[in-house]
Parts: structure tokens; C-alpha cells; sequence
């Protein structure tokens, strides 16, 4: 009996997320009418490469900082790894998934602003944050704008802090002159078919020997 009514507690637990995922893809894909440029994709991401991209993360890390949420696919799978959700600041420039990140994660912070602002949203006192998850579509942003965002988000980041990044192109999608000129490196910690379409992630850190151009 207990387990007969655990499965209908199961089955409809299913059909919940199920229906959740289908109002998500309905959100996005309108999201990406009305913005194509900025949403960048027709659809979230799947639940495979919210797990690569968080795969570093453990409730260690302290604060964390999310760029271009959207949906929150990245934002559950974070708290999957076990971050505190008062833990989490969310960056998103559209209304329409700030709205909705804000009832969904009603302990985190949600900042409705361009990630390219970063410095001047004085989001922390100093640089607590350990990792820096980013959804942020940066292929199709100009370089300045790319420089802004990852200056913004290193003068956050703790000695040893992360900027995570996905991309569905075959190499980083920070280049190298970028990387360069601000001392930084990236890594790519793997790429996963369980996503459409499938996607690497990339690890960038500040080099360790030479003085990084952004601030520690
Ligand atoms: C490719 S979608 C990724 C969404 C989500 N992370 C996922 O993987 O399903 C890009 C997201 O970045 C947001 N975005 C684009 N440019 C932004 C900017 N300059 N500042 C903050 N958010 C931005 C879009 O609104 C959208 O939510």
C-alpha cells in the first residue's frame, strides 16, 4: 500500500517536472522570438551539460555567481551539488526570466542587469565569490563587451575562483588575444552529447606565475 501510493506520489511528481519543462521550452522559445540575439538559443539547456558546467562546484565554494540564468537549468543543478540557495546571485537581462527566476529561487539574489555592468552593480564587499557559472551567449558579443564581463566577474572571484563557460563551438569561445590580455587561461573540463546541441564547458582561471591584468 505504502509503496502502491509512493509511485502515484512518483507519477505525479513526473508529470509536474514534465509539465515544468514544457512551460520552460514555451518561455524560452518565445523569450527567443522576441530577442534572438540575446537569448541565443531556441530552447534551455539540457540537464547533462547543467551537470558538466556545475561539475566543479561543492558547497565549498562559497558564493556563486550566475550569468545568463535564463530558466534556472544551471541554477537547480547548483543546488543539486548542494550551494545554499541564499548563496546564489543570479545575472539576467531579460525581464521576462528575471520575473520568473524570482519566484522560482525566492533565496537568491536576482539582479535584472547586463552582465557587461558587473563592476558597477557592487554585488559583493571585496571578492567572496569561489565560482562564476556562465550561460552568457559571448560568441556573438563584441570583444569589449566579452572584456567587460570577464574583468566584472574576475573582481569578484576569490585567488583560485573559476569562470565556467559552455559553448557549442569546437574551441573556447573566449579567444586567445581576450584571454591574454587580461592574464587569464581556460581549460576544457569536457564536452557532453546529452545536450542539443552537444557542448564543451571551459575552466578560465587567472594564470598563476605572471601578474593576471584582472584583479585578484
Ligand atoms: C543561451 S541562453 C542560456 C540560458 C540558460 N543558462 C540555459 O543554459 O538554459 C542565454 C541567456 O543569457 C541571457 N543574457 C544574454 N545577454 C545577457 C547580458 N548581457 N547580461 C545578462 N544576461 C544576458 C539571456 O537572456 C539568456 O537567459
Amino acid at each position: 500500500m505504502v509503496t502502491f501510493s509512493m509511485k502515484r506520489a512518483g507519477c505525479a511528481e513526473h508529470r509536474r517536472t514534465a509539465r515544468g519543462r514544457g512551460s520552460d521550452f514555451v518561455a524560452f522559445f518565445r523569450a527567443w522570438m522576441g530577442d534572438p540575439l540575446r537569448v541565443a538559443s531556441v530552447m534551455p539547456s539540457g540537464e547533462g551539460l547543467a551537470r558538466l558546467i556545475t561539475s566543479e562546484v561543492t558547497p565549498a565554494t562559497g558564493p556563486v555567481l550566475e550569468l545568463g540564468p535564463g530558466t534556472g537549468v544551471f541554477t537547480r543543478a547548483l543546488l543539486a551539488r548542494g550551494v545554499a540557495e541564499r548563496d546564489l546571485t543570479l545575472i539576467e537581462f531579460g525581464a521576462e526570466f528575471a520575473g520568473m527566476l524570482t519566484r522560482r529561487f525566492p533565496e537568491a539574489r536576482i539582479v535584472q542587469a547586463d552582465a557587461a555592468k558587473l563592476k558597477q552593480c557592487r554585488l559583493y564587499d571585496g571578492a567572496p565569490a569561489g565560482a562564476v557559472i556562465s550561460g552568457l551567449p559571448v560568441l556573438s558579443m563584441p570583444a569589449r563587451k566579452v572584456m567587460a564581463i570577464l574583468t566584472g566577474a574576475f573582481g569578484y572571484l576569490k585567488p583560485g575562483g573559476a569562470f565556467y563557460q559552455f559553448t557549442y563551438g569546437p574551441r573556447c569561445p573566449i579567444s586567445r588575444r581576450i584571454l591574454d590580455r587580461l592574464g587569464l587561461k581556460a581549460v576544457k573540463i569536457g564536452s557532453t552529447r546529452r545536450n542539443l546541441p552537444p557542448a564543451s564547458v571551459y575552466r578560465i582561471t587567472r594564470r598563476p606565475a605572471l601578474k593576471s591584468a584582472v584583479a585578484a
